[in-house]
């Protein structure tokens, strides 16, 4: 059994570059879903799970991060910020972490990632049945696009890092757990042909020296928020659980419908905001519609305009937009201004077999 207890270990570097141009000037990890920074998800399943000395690995956007997140006391965590020279890979920032983690077993979080429902359980089997790891996997229709595993009766054989042909549909979850004998794999690897010590190769390692390497298939939900459209979906999937809060203004002549959080100072006027959606603090939506699984930030102004399946950025604002804005992620201080002030709205109650085109 580990008796001492577990670290936790987030790793916020990266240049997120799959999301530029949004990560030029901020850090992938404190995009908002639901209007709360994705790192923050991380932070709160760690501590969900009883841990609670946690290291947070950083690159280029230590300041901002540390900016955000503190000292760890708002979730009555102690945070260690790493610093990491270079994005040199997830064995890297694990090989760096030595002198924090020390001896303890710990959980490994890719700052990016979200899974629903945290990560307690697996915390627990770890301490339960001590492997010297335990990977997440779950079934993707693109695996090809993350680290894959094959197994033989459950028993992981192999893993590889973005393989062209991949030997299953199971892809590493961002989330591993491990005790110390991972410092040994992570000094005895190679850079990969992208440059990286890769944490897949580490633990391919651990299997190859005879460790016992222990797997979970989640059939829950999990994303990898490295990319815009899996950033959309995380937004949605997380607006799903909101649950109607009103500290706002919302005026007589606006509607809102379903599961809807409009925060404190916020104003809506003569407008329709059909959730799930999140209005956040001072910010004013005027003649406008904000559909479902839209997040929009605190300070923006939304007015004369349509937009649903999006997330809105802080002190952003959209103004005579004549054409729906969805699916869309847009940045802070964004202005998208056009001259269509008034929406024309349509409202039908059309009979069978009818047809109707509007051009
Ligand atoms: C990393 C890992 C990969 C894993 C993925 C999960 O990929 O290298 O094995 O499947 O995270 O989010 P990266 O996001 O660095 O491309």
């Amino acid at each position: 059994m580990n008796q001492k207890p577990m670290k936790g270990l987030i790793l916020s570097g990266g240049h997120g570059t799959r999301l530029r141009p949004i990560t030029h000037t901020s850090a992938k990890q404190l995009v908002p879903i639901v209007n709360k920074p994705i790192l923050f998800y991380g932070i709160e399943a760690l501590k969900e799970a009883g841990i609670e000395d946690i290291g947070i690995v950083v690159g280029d956007t230590q300041a901002e991060i540390q900016e955000a997140v503190g000292d760890g006391s708002r979730w009555e965590v102690n945070i260690t910020y790493i610093p990491q020279e270079k994005p040199l890979g997830l064995a890297h920032a694990v090989l760096i972490a030595k002198d924090f983690i020390q001896e303890s077993p710990f959980i490994m979080y890719l700052g990016d990632n979200v899974i629903k429902g945290g990560v307690q359980t697996f915390v627990n089997e770890f301490k339960r049945t001590t492997p010297t790891s335990q990977i997440l996997l779950v079934r993707v229709s693109n695996p090809e696009q993350f680290g894959v595993a094959e197994l033989v009766e459950q028993r992981v054989i192999k893993l590889e890092e973005k393989p062209q042909f991949p030997k299953s549909n199971l892809a590493l979850v961002g989330v591993y757990l491990f005790d110390s004998h991972i410092f040994k794999a992570v000094q005895s690897i190679d850079y990969s042909k992208r440059g990286e010590l890769e944490i897949t190769d580490a633990i391919q390692w651990l299997i190859d020296q005879g460790y016992h390497v222990q797997s979970h298939i989640i059939q829950g939900w999990w994303k990898d928020t490295g990319k815009l459209e899996d950033l959309l979906e995380a937004n949605r999937m997380m607006s799903d659980a909101l649950e109607t809060k009103i500290s706002g203004h919302v005026d007589a002549a606006s509607k809102v419908e379903f599961k809807v959080v409009i925060e404190a100072g916020a104003t809506v006027v003569n407008s329709l905001i059909r959730g799930p959606a999140i209005i956040g603090k001072d910010t004013r939506i005027t003649n406008a519609y904000v559909g479902p699984f839209t997040s929009i930030n605190e300070a923006c102004e939304i007015e004369s305009s349509e937009i649903e399946h999006s997330i809105v950025l802080r002190n952003s604002r959209i103004i005579g937009i004549r054409h729906r804005i969805s699916d869309s992620l847009i940045g802070k201080n964004v202005h998208i201004l056009g001259n269509e002030r008034k929406i024309h709205n349509h409202q039908f109650m059309v009979g069978d077999n009818s047809k109707i085109e509007l051009m």
